[in-house]
């Protein structure tokens, strides 16, 4: 469905700069945006306001299929789930735990599989994740994987979350990120890895603007 339609995907562990580099990806090319990890994120909120516990796959596959989840434009994209706007609840670092736990589950993945896709739409797509170029649009024109060391995204979100107010530590904020990282590199299911056909990007001594760049490039090789 939609296969000649162009994709970029962007996977890569957290605080990468994935977020920022897909959007402006896509607003310079005009082409759709699908923030994969936002939808996770949701269903991790679902399970919470549902009281469903997190070794319940029966019951958050259930609420998977349930959730009436959608996208309001803007530069960063509202989230509203089931008529709420939750955007604020998804950015929390306690969500993101929650939902790289809920995120191991096989049938929870294959679950949130169309919904995903339903996002390839022309003119072109750029899709933010772990698993776009080797699961969800294995057969995108364009693959990135883009990292940074673990110090460096624990410093950058620090740096994101002073800004707000929020005031946690670095080292727990660094641990907490290397933690996230061993669970979506070692579950079985669609585990964090680079595809075969990605290009690998080191983002820990570039700017945004080099790395936006340095994707863009790709469209011309
Ligand atoms: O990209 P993010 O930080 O919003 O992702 C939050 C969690 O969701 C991440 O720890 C793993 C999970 N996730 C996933 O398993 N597959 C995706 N395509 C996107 C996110």
């Amino acid at each position: 469905m939609g296969d000649n339609i162009p994709v970029m995907t962007l996977d890569g562990p957290a605080g990468a700069g994935k977020g920022t580099v897909s959007r402006a990806i896509a607003k310079a090319l005009g082409w759709h945006y699908l923030d994969s990890g936002a939808i996770y994120r949701a269903l991790a909120v679902s399970v919470q306001d549902a009281g469903v516990s997190l070794e319940d796959i029966d019951g958050i596959v259930e609420l998977a299929k349930r959730m009436n989840l959608s996208f309001e434009s803007g530069d960063v994209p509202a989230v509203i789930l089931d008529g709420h706007n939750i955007s604020d609840r998804i950015t929390t670092e306690v969500c993101g735990n929650i939902t790289s736990k809920i995120a191991v589950y096989g049938p929870v993945r294959q679950t949130l599989l169309q919904k995903q896709r339903e996002f390839r739409k022309a003119p072109g797509l750029v899709a933010d994740g772990r698993d776009m170029g080797t699961v969800v649009f294995a057969n995108a024109q364009f693959k990135v994987f883009l990292t940074a060391s673990a110090q460096e995204r624990a410093s950058r979100r620090h740096k994101q979350l002073k800004e707000k107010g929020i005031d946690v530590s670095l080292t727990g904020l660094a641990k907490e990120i290397e933690e996230r990282d061993r669970r979506d590199i070692e579950r079985s299911v669609a585990p964090m890895k680079m595809a075969d056909d990605a290009v690998l990007v080191d983002s820990s001594d570039m700017s945004i603007e080099e790395v936006i760049n340095r994707c863009l490039a790709l469209l011309d090789s």
